[in-house]
């Protein structure tokens, strides 16, 4: 998963060179900054019977130290760069009946 930041300015890519019209150039960033790197691919998968707690907490930041389980990292993360990440909470406590 790849993070898509567009760069416009003075700088003229070489795709750019010789256009007559406006030119963005986007580059792909990873967002992975440091968890399992050496996978391929990270993928988790838990079963909502298997869950530690009623409410599982996980992360979609990638700055935990308890990956995937959410550790508050990402409010650190937003503060450093205006970001609005958060993490994915899952209950899985029964909805209440109908009235
Ligand atoms: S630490 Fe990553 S979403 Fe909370």
């Amino acid at each position: 998963m790849f993070a898509l930041r567009s760069i416009a300015g003075p700088v003229r890519a070489p795709a750019c060179a010789g256009s007559r019209h406006r030119c963005v150039v986007v580059r792909a960033e990873g967002i992975n900054p440091s968890i399992r790197k050496s996978e391929e691919k990270v993928v988790d998968m838990v079963k909502v019977a298997d869950l530690p707690t009623p409410k599982a907490v996980y992360c979609r930041c990638w700055r935990s130290a308890k990956f995937p389980y959410c550790d508050g990292a990402h409010v650190k993360h937003n503060k450093a760069t205006g970001d609005n990440v958060g993490p994915l909470v899952i209950d899985s406590t029964p909805a209440a009946a109908p009235q």
